[in-house]
């Protein structure tokens, strides 16, 4: 028999998803649940890094092979919405050639998630932004290479 106060604690958790689904949606809430692409990648081309004004970081790690993007992951222990971001530029960015690559920015993040609540729009231009910093230290590492 179930103890009266697990059942409670699932009621509880499932009002909470169940808001949590309502304010954020199923494409957001699914990805907070199960974050696709999500870890640190050891044989990465390249990682951007960036901590955002509201002090969460991201990390966006590429594996590039001819100007490709092959494969993209992040990581951050940032809020929920940073999370859903991170996942969704990683797919986003995944199979892209390095120019349309960069031109990912928080919009398409936004519109890909089916939208943020306005005050966490910020999570999703953190996540884009995080994806350039990551193609410019590619873009580097590629021009000091050339140079030797
Ligand atoms: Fe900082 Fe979402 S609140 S990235």
């Amino acid at each position: 028999m179930k103890n009266p106060m697990d059942d409670f604690v699932d009621k509880l958790q499932e009002q909470i998803f169940e808001e949590t689904r309502k304010v954020y949606g199923e494409e957001v809430f699914n990805r907070w649940q199960n974050p696709k692409f999500m870890g640190k990648m050891t044989n990465a081309s390249c990682v951007g890094r960036l901590t955002g004004n509201c002090g969460d970081s991201m990390e966006i790690y590429l594996r590039i092979r001819n100007d490709k993007v092959e494969e993209a992951s992040f990581f951050t222990e940032g809020c929920g919405a940073s999370v859903a971001c991170g996942s969704m530029v990683a797919e986003l960015a995944t199979g892209k050639d390095l120019e349309e690559a960069s031109q990912i920015g928080g919009d398409a993040v936004l519109m890909a998630l089916g939208g943020l609540p306005e005050e966490e729009n910020h999570c999703a231009f953190l996540a884009a932004e995080t994806l350039l910093a990551a193609i410019h230290e590619w873009m580097l590492q590629s021009s000091k290479a050339k140079e030797r």
